[in-house]
Protein backbone atom coordinates (compact mmCIF):
# COMPACT_ATOMS: atom_id res chain seq x y z
CA UNK A 1 0.00 0.00 0.00
CA UNK A 2 1.27 3.60 -0.85
CA UNK A 3 2.34 5.35 1.87
CA UNK A 4 1.31 8.97 2.58
CA UNK A 5 3.67 11.67 3.54
CA UNK A 6 2.26 14.32 5.72
CA UNK A 7 4.41 18.16 7.04
CA UNK A 8 4.04 19.67 10.30
CA UNK A 9 5.91 22.05 12.73
CA UNK A 10 8.77 20.40 14.47
CA UNK A 11 8.86 20.01 18.48
CA UNK A 12 11.33 18.68 21.10
CA UNK A 13 10.46 15.24 20.98
CA UNK A 14 11.34 15.02 16.89
CA UNK A 15 15.20 16.17 18.38
CA UNK A 16 16.60 12.67 18.21
CA UNK A 17 15.18 12.00 14.70
CA UNK A 18 16.18 15.22 13.26
CA UNK A 19 19.79 14.50 14.64
CA UNK A 20 19.78 10.85 12.65
CA UNK A 21 18.94 12.52 9.80
CA UNK A 22 21.46 15.33 9.73
CA UNK A 23 24.13 13.04 10.81
CA UNK A 24 23.26 10.64 7.57
CA UNK A 25 23.01 13.40 5.38
CA UNK A 26 25.47 15.97 5.90
CA UNK A 27 28.54 16.95 7.02
CA UNK A 28 27.49 19.79 8.84
CA UNK A 29 26.10 18.07 12.57
CA UNK A 30 25.37 20.17 15.84
CA UNK A 31 24.41 19.34 18.88
CA UNK A 32 21.37 17.98 21.04
CA UNK A 33 21.52 21.52 22.78
CA UNK A 34 21.61 23.54 19.61
CA UNK A 35 18.72 21.67 18.02
CA UNK A 36 17.06 21.76 21.36
CA UNK A 37 17.48 25.79 21.26
CA UNK A 38 16.57 26.62 17.91
CA UNK A 39 13.27 24.95 18.47
CA UNK A 40 12.60 25.58 21.64
CA UNK A 41 12.98 29.20 20.79
CA UNK A 42 11.89 29.06 16.98
CA UNK A 43 9.90 26.07 16.89
CA UNK A 44 7.18 28.16 14.85
CA UNK A 45 9.38 27.93 11.82
CA UNK A 46 10.98 24.75 12.24
CA UNK A 47 9.09 21.12 9.88
CA UNK A 48 9.45 17.59 10.14
CA UNK A 49 8.00 15.38 7.55
CA UNK A 50 6.31 12.14 9.05
CA UNK A 51 5.37 9.18 7.20
CA UNK A 52 4.05 5.54 8.59
CA UNK A 53 5.08 7.19 12.22
CA UNK A 54 9.15 8.43 11.20
CA UNK A 55 10.74 11.22 10.18
CA UNK A 56 11.56 11.38 7.01
CA UNK A 57 12.44 15.22 6.87
CA UNK A 58 13.37 17.94 8.72
CA UNK A 59 13.92 21.64 8.65
CA UNK A 60 15.83 24.28 11.02
CA UNK A 61 15.23 27.89 10.81
CA UNK A 62 15.09 31.04 12.93
CA UNK A 63 14.54 34.54 13.02
CA UNK A 64 17.54 37.05 12.95
CA UNK A 65 17.19 41.02 13.91
CA UNK A 66 20.31 42.31 12.74
CA UNK A 67 20.84 45.89 15.13
CA UNK A 68 21.15 49.05 13.30
CA UNK A 69 22.94 51.99 15.56
CA UNK A 70 21.36 54.94 13.29
CA UNK A 71 17.90 52.92 13.40
CA UNK A 72 17.46 50.77 16.21
CA UNK A 73 16.05 47.08 15.25
CA UNK A 74 16.27 46.41 11.51
CA UNK A 75 13.49 44.47 10.33
CA UNK A 76 13.69 40.83 10.86
CA UNK A 77 15.55 37.97 8.46
CA UNK A 78 14.95 34.29 8.25
CA UNK A 79 17.79 32.31 8.51
CA UNK A 80 17.48 28.53 6.82
CA UNK A 81 20.28 26.58 8.86
CA UNK A 82 19.62 23.18 8.00
CA UNK A 83 17.48 21.02 5.69
CA UNK A 84 17.49 17.43 5.18
CA UNK A 85 15.38 14.40 3.81
CA UNK A 86 16.54 11.13 3.49
CA UNK A 87 17.65 9.73 0.67
CA UNK A 88 14.83 6.71 -0.33
CA UNK A 89 12.41 9.65 0.08
CA UNK A 90 13.97 12.43 -2.14
CA UNK A 91 12.81 13.77 -5.70
CA UNK A 92 9.83 13.59 -4.61
CA UNK A 93 8.56 16.85 -3.94
CA UNK A 94 9.04 16.70 -0.11
CA UNK A 95 11.74 19.17 0.44
CA UNK A 96 9.94 21.72 -1.65
CA UNK A 97 6.99 21.45 0.76
CA UNK A 98 9.05 21.61 3.54
CA UNK A 99 10.60 24.81 2.46
CA UNK A 100 7.47 26.13 1.65
CA UNK A 101 5.75 25.19 4.95
CA UNK A 102 9.31 26.96 7.25
CA UNK A 103 8.83 29.93 4.76
CA UNK A 104 5.25 30.36 5.21
CA UNK A 105 5.98 30.78 8.74
CA UNK A 106 8.79 32.80 8.57
CA UNK A 107 7.14 35.25 6.50
CA UNK A 108 3.76 35.04 9.09
CA UNK A 109 6.54 36.82 11.41
CA UNK A 110 6.84 39.76 8.86
CA UNK A 111 10.56 38.62 7.78
CA UNK A 112 11.90 41.01 5.13
CA UNK A 113 13.91 38.25 3.62
CA UNK A 114 15.27 35.19 4.12
CA UNK A 115 18.93 33.70 3.29
CA UNK A 116 20.85 30.42 3.40
CA UNK A 117 24.41 29.14 2.76
CA UNK A 118 25.03 26.00 0.76
CA UNK A 119 28.12 24.60 -1.05
CA UNK A 120 28.63 25.92 -4.38
CA UNK A 121 28.72 21.70 -5.29
CA UNK A 122 25.37 21.34 -4.08
CA UNK A 123 23.26 21.36 -7.03
CA UNK A 124 20.05 20.07 -5.61
CA UNK A 125 19.58 21.88 -3.09
CA UNK A 126 20.76 24.92 -5.04
CA UNK A 127 18.37 23.97 -7.42
CA UNK A 128 15.48 23.54 -5.10
CA UNK A 129 16.15 26.81 -3.59
CA UNK A 130 16.30 28.87 -7.00
CA UNK A 131 12.68 27.11 -7.71
CA UNK A 132 11.63 28.50 -4.45
CA UNK A 133 12.56 31.92 -5.74
CA UNK A 134 16.35 32.19 -4.16
CA UNK A 135 18.94 33.67 -6.19
CA UNK A 136 22.93 33.60 -5.63
CA UNK A 137 23.36 36.89 -3.60
CA UNK A 138 27.34 36.26 -3.35
CA UNK A 139 29.93 33.86 -2.55
CA UNK A 140 31.68 33.20 0.61
CA UNK A 141 34.96 31.37 0.39
CA UNK A 142 36.33 28.54 2.09
CA UNK A 143 33.26 28.99 4.54
CA UNK A 144 33.05 25.41 5.34
CA UNK A 145 35.64 23.39 7.21
CA UNK A 146 36.67 21.49 5.18
CA UNK A 147 37.63 24.34 2.64
CA UNK A 148 34.51 24.33 0.06
CA UNK A 149 33.10 27.93 -0.43
CA UNK A 150 29.49 28.92 0.04
CA UNK A 151 26.61 30.19 -2.18
CA UNK A 152 24.95 32.60 0.49
CA UNK A 153 21.62 32.75 -1.32
CA UNK A 154 18.70 35.43 -0.71
CA UNK A 155 15.04 35.17 -1.10
CA UNK A 156 13.17 38.68 -0.87
CA UNK A 157 9.71 39.45 0.24
CA UNK A 158 8.04 40.24 -2.84
CA UNK A 159 4.52 39.88 -4.25
CA UNK A 160 5.79 37.24 -7.50
CA UNK A 161 8.18 35.35 -4.71
CA UNK A 162 5.54 35.21 -2.27
CA UNK A 163 3.09 33.40 -4.68
CA UNK A 164 5.51 31.22 -5.42
CA UNK A 165 5.24 29.55 -1.98
C1 LIG B 1 18.29 19.18 -1.04
C2 LIG B 1 17.22 18.16 -0.66
C3 LIG B 1 16.64 18.56 0.73
C4 LIG B 1 16.10 18.18 -1.70
O1 LIG B 1 15.05 17.35 -1.22
P1 LIG B 1 14.05 16.58 -2.24
O2 LIG B 1 12.89 16.14 -1.42
O3 LIG B 1 14.78 15.55 -3.00
O4 LIG B 1 13.68 17.78 -3.23
P2 LIG B 1 12.36 17.88 -4.13
O5 LIG B 1 11.96 16.55 -4.63
O6 LIG B 1 11.33 18.66 -3.37
O7 LIG B 1 12.88 18.75 -5.35
C5 LIG B 1 12.63 20.14 -5.45
C6 LIG B 1 13.48 20.70 -6.57
O8 LIG B 1 14.85 20.65 -6.20
C7 LIG B 1 15.65 20.38 -7.34
N1 LIG B 1 16.35 19.10 -7.17
C8 LIG B 1 16.16 18.21 -6.18
N2 LIG B 1 17.03 17.19 -6.30
C9 LIG B 1 17.78 17.46 -7.39
C10 LIG B 1 18.87 16.80 -8.02
N3 LIG B 1 19.33 15.63 -7.54
N4 LIG B 1 19.43 17.37 -9.10
C11 LIG B 1 18.98 18.56 -9.58
N5 LIG B 1 17.92 19.23 -9.03
C12 LIG B 1 17.36 18.69 -7.95
C13 LIG B 1 14.71 20.34 -8.53
O9 LIG B 1 14.59 21.66 -9.02
C14 LIG B 1 13.41 19.93 -7.86
O10 LIG B 1 12.29 20.32 -8.60
P3 LIG B 1 11.69 19.34 -9.75
O11 LIG B 1 11.38 18.06 -9.06
O12 LIG B 1 10.49 20.08 -10.24
O13 LIG B 1 12.79 19.17 -10.76
C15 LIG B 1 17.81 16.72 -0.61
O14 LIG B 1 18.52 16.47 -1.82
C16 LIG B 1 18.75 16.46 0.56
O15 LIG B 1 18.30 16.12 1.67
N6 LIG B 1 20.07 16.60 0.32
C17 LIG B 1 21.06 16.35 1.38
C18 LIG B 1 21.02 17.43 2.43
C19 LIG B 1 21.31 18.79 1.82
O16 LIG B 1 22.10 18.93 0.92
N7 LIG B 1 20.64 19.83 2.38
C20 LIG B 1 20.82 21.19 1.93
C21 LIG B 1 21.90 21.84 2.68
S1 LIG B 1 22.08 23.54 2.24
Amino acid sequence: MEQKSFIRQADLGDINAIIKINRQCLPENYSFDFFYRIITDFGFACVVAEQDGKVIGYLLSRLERPFSSFLGMNPAKGHVISIAVLPKYRRQGLGFEIMKYGMKKLIEQKVSSVYLEVRVSNIAAVEMYKKLGFYIKREHKEYYRDGESALVMEWGKRKENEDNL
